[in-house]
C-alpha cells in the first residue's frame, strides 16, 4: 500500500506554464471531502487569470499522477506559501529600498540651466529666474506658499505640464502667478470658458494695410517668447484647441502651424504650460456645479501632472487674512472669519449649500467688514447678493453662530 505522501504544504498551490495562448495554470487546493483535492484549470488572458474551464475533485493518487504529467508538460509550481512569503518580504523591503533610490535620484539630479543663472527659493525649491518681462505678474506679499505646493513648484522647474483642479477660488491661478511673479517669468492667460477660438489660440491670417499677415495666437506666442501659458478652465475648451495642445504636452513638444504652411514652433526653454479646471478627474463629482464642463479623457489627463488643490486650512487662511489686511485685521477676527469659511465649505460638501465659499470671497468680505464695521452689511455685496436666498439664509445662520450681534444691533 502506498501511504499518501502528499502533504498540503508541498503540493498545494498554482502550477503555471507559458503557452502561445497565454499563461496556462492549474490550481491545487484542499477539497471539502477529506483526503481529496480540488483542481481548477484556466488560461490567463490580458491582465486577469481568465475563466476556470475545468474544476474537478481527485484523490491523492490521482493528484500524484497529475503532478507527474504537469511536470512533463512544463508546469512549474508557484506555491501559495512561497508566493506569500515572497510578497511579505517584498512588502517590507519596498519602502527602505525606495528611500535609498529616491536619495540617489535627488543627488544625481541635474539642475536645469537658468536663463540668468539666478534662482529664487520658493518653499523648498530653487526656481530659476526668468529674464523679466512686462507680463510678469505683481508679487502678492500676503500670498502663502503652503507646504503642499512644493511638489507643484518642483514640477514647474522640471518643465512638467501641470494641471491644477479644484473649486473656484481655491487658489489655482494665483499659485502659478505667484511662482512666476517671484521668479520673474511673464504669464499669459487664456480662458476656455467663453469666446476663445482656435484662431485666438493658435493664430490666424488677416489683412493689414493691404498685406496679408499671420498673427500668432497665445500658444505660439508663449512658446516663442518663453512665457508661462495658463489655459484656464480647460474642461470648456473646443476639441480643436485640445488637439493643438496635445502636440506640446511633451516637455519639448513642438507645435506645427498647419495654417501657416506647416511652420514648426520650437518651445523656448523658459516656456511652461499650465491648465486649470474645476470639474475634471477627481473633481468630476462636482460637474453639476460647473455647467457645460466637458469630461476629459484619461489619455489626455495622463499627459499632465494633475493636482487637486483644496482650500487653505483655517489656520493658513487666518494667516492670509492677517497678511492681506494688515495692519487692521487682528488674529482673533481672522480666526473667527476663517472658521466661518470652513463651516460654509463643510455645508457645501454636505450639499446643504449650493455655492462654494472661496478664499477670494472671504478676503473681500473681510475687507468690506473692516470698512463698514458691520459683518452683515459687508456680507450683502460680498456674499448674499451672489447666492440664492436659501443659501444666503444658511450662511447668515453660520455667521450668527460665530458672531453675536452687539447690544444695540
Ligand atoms: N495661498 C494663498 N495665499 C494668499 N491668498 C490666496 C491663496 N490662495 C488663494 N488666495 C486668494 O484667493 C484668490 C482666488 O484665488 P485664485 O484666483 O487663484 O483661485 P482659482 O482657483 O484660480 O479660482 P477660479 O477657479 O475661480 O479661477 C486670490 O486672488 C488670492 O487673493
Ligand atoms: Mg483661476
Amino acid at each position: 500500500m502506498n501511504a499518501p505522501e502528499l502533504t498540503e504544504d508541498e503540493n498545494l498551490g498554482l502550477y503555471q506554464r507559458v503557452t502561445e495562448h497565454g499563461a496556462e495554470w492549474w490550481r491545487v487546493s484542499v477539497a471539502d471531502r477529506p483526503e481529496n483535492y480540488r483542481l481548477e484549470h484556466g488560461v490567463a488572458n490580458g491582465g486577469g487569470p481568465g475563466v476556470v474551464d475545468i474544476d474537478l475533485v481527485v484523490d491523492a493518487e490521482n493528484l500524484r499522477a497529475k503532478l507527474k504529467k504537469w511536470r512533463r508538460e512544463g508546469f512549474a509550481i508557484d506555491t501559495d506559501k512561497n508566493a506569500s512569503e515572497q510578497s511579505a518580504a517584498g512588502r517590507v523591503a519596498f519602502m527602505p529600498e525606495l528611500q535609498r533610490a529616491a536619495a540617489r535620484a535627488a543627488a544625481a539630479k541635474p539642475r536645469p540651466p537658468a536663463e540668468t543663472g539666478e534662482t529664487v527659493r520658493i518653499g523648498h525649491v530653487d526656481v530659476p529666474c526668468g529674464a523679466g518681462n512686462p507680463l510678469v505678474p505683481r508679487v502678492n506679499p500676503a500670498y502663502l506658499f503652503s507646504g503642499r505646493f512644493n511638489d507643484i513648484v518642483e514640477d514647474i522647474v522640471e518643465n512638467r505640464r501641470v494641471m491644477l483642479i479644484g473649486h473656484t477660488g481655491a487658489g489655482k491661478t494665483s499659485l502659478i502667478e505667484q511662482v512666476a511673479a517671484r521668479s520673474h517669468h511673464g504669464v499669459l492667460r487664456s480662458n476656455m470658458n467663453g469666446q476663445t477660438t482656435v484662431g485666438d489660440f493658435v493664430g490666424f491670417w488677416t489683412v493689414k494695410g493691404g498685406e496679408t499677415i499671420w498673427v500668432d495666437g497665445v500658444l505660439p506666442t508663449a512658446m516663442r517668447e518663453g512665457l508661462w501659458l495658463i489655459v484656464d478652465e480647460i474642461d470648456f475648451a473646443e476639441p480643436s484647441i485640445l488637439a493643438a495642445l496635445t502636440a506640446v504636452l511633451e516637455p519639448h513638444g513642438r507645435l506645427v502651424l498647419k495654417e501657416k504652411g506647416n511652420e514648426i514652433v520650437t518651445p523656448h526653454p523658459a516656456f511652461r504650460l499650465f491648465a486649470t479646471a474645476n470639474a475634471v478627474g477627481a473633481m468630476s463629482q462636482f460637474r453639476h456645479l460647473y455647467q457645460g464642463a466637458n469630461l476629459m479623457n484619461e489619455a489626455f489627463l495622463d499627459r499632465w501632472r494633475v493636482y487637486l488643490l483644496d482650500y487653505l486650512t483655517p489656520a493658513e487662511e487666518a494667516d492670509v487674512l492677517l497678511a492681506t489686511l494688515a495692519p487692521h485685521m487682528t488674529r482673533a477676527l481672522a480666526t473667527t472669519l476663517a472658521a466661518i469659511a470652513a463651516d460654509c465649505r463643510a455645508a457645501f460638501a454636505r450639499e446643504d449649500l449650493s455655492s462654494a465659499f472661496s478664499t477670494r470671497r472671504l478676503l473681500d468680505w473681510a475687507e468690506l467688514m473692516l470698512r463698514t464695521g458691520d459683518p452683515e452689511r459687508a456680507a450683502g455685496p460680498a456674499i448674499y447678493a451672489k447666492v440664492s436666498p436659501e443659501d444666503a439664509a444658511l450662511i447668515r445662520g453660520i455667521i450668527r453662530h460665530h458672531i453675536a450681534p452687539t447690544a444695540d444691533a
